[in-house]
């Protein structure tokens, strides 16, 4: 049984996945859909053999907490379990972007861990049972595995719930500008935990889910048509959706910043000159600007130029999680 190496890329939600149906199993409250992006993924390496007496797990370097080598065990036990082993693992695991600052972590991490594991084991899994699994260890790592456009479906039973690639206008050349703010710190409460206090103390969830499916829709029928307009305006009401649920939250989850709100206001702005770029936040300070090559320069001038902007990556479209030759140990 030798070493495995995946690389997955993260994503950045276009309608958002907030809350679970069942927990054990992160089956979601809702359908989401989301875009790979490129430059921002997780290397991992994974080799089980008999010379590991104990589970070994690095995440970059040793930059990493007791819980999240937990979770990372317990996604070897779920491998172990479908293969029927019982060996123990090593796993090195490298993200190129700073972790669990709202720049979804998880997805990527989650996602290259499942390849690399279960081709490491042996296991020889299909798109749509990678990305089944891969929902177990962080619901948003569904859809790292397909990558690209995809839409993760919500259902009752694990085995449909997965995510899949949709289908872009081919005129569309899309690219999402990532903008760094303030301090790269982790933040407090984990999303887990956050969607969790979300789904029992917000007085807004019901309608909050339901929206989500209409917005989901709206994406969808977008998308049909080839109205750039109307897919930048769903994904803007969809940040907005996630962050009121995050806001009427007990404890309120607050997650945007000055430079957060500063950049929303610019993109309005540039609108009005027809610059077309629509904003997007997951569950932290930073903003992820959807839009197509041609107003991309423009863009990123404008946004490096607001003061607390740290750092702005341009990414593409990325691809589905894959294995690769070069090993981190
Ligand atoms: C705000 O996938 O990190 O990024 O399933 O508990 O690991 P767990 O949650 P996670 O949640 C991501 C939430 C989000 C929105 C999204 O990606 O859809």
């Amino acid at each position: 049984m030798g070493k495995v190496t995946a690389k997955a890329n993260a994503n950045i939600a276009l309608v958002k996945y907030w809350g679970k149906q069942d927990v054990g199993l992160r089956l979601p409250m809702n359908s989401s859909a989301a875009i790979g992006l490129d430059k921002i993924n997780t290397v991992t390496t994974v080799e089980f053999d008999e010379k590991y007496k104990d589970d070994e797990v690095e995440i970059d370097g040793d930059k990493f907490s007791d819980e999240e080598k937990e979770r990372v065990v317990k996604h070897l036990d779920r491998v172990r379990e479908m293969a029927g082993v019982s060996l123990k693992a090593k796993v090195v695991t490298q993200n190129n972007f700073p972790k669990g600052a709202g720049a979804a972590s998880s997805a990527s991490g989650f996602a290259a861990l499942s390849v690399a594991a279960a081709e490491a084991v042996g296991l020889k899994l299909d798109q749509k049972e990678m990305s089944i699994l891969a929902r177990q260890g962080s619901g948003s790592a569904s859809r790292s595995v397909p990558g690209g456009v995809c839409v993760w479906h919500t259902a009752e039973k694990s085995e449909e719930s997965f995510a899949e690639p949709i289908e872009v206008p081919k005129e569309w050349d899309l690219r999402v500008l990532l903008a760094f703010v303030g301090d790269l710190k982790m933040k407090k409460v984990s999303t887990t935990e956050g969607m969790a206090l979300t789904k029992e103390t917000s007085p807004y969830y019901e309608v909050g889910v339901r929206e989500a499916g209409n917005n989901l829709k709206r994406l969808r029928r977008a998308l049909e048509r080839g109205d750039w307009g109307g897919f930048g305006q769903v994904v803007e009401d969809e940040c907005y959706r996630l962050h009121i649920l995050c806001m009427t939250t007990q404890p309120n989850l607050l997650y945007w910043t000055g430079e957060t709100v500063a950049i929303f206001q610019r993109m309005l702005e540039l609108r009005e000159e027809g610059v077309e770029g629509f904003f997007t936040v997951d569950a932290g300070p930073h903003v992820h600007v959807v839009c197509q090559t041609k107003d991309m320069g423009r863009i990123r001038k404008e946004i490096e130029g607001i003061g607390g902007v740290k750092r702005v990556v341009e990414c593409k479209v990325g691809g589905p999680a894959e294995v690769i030759d070069e090993h981190l140990f």
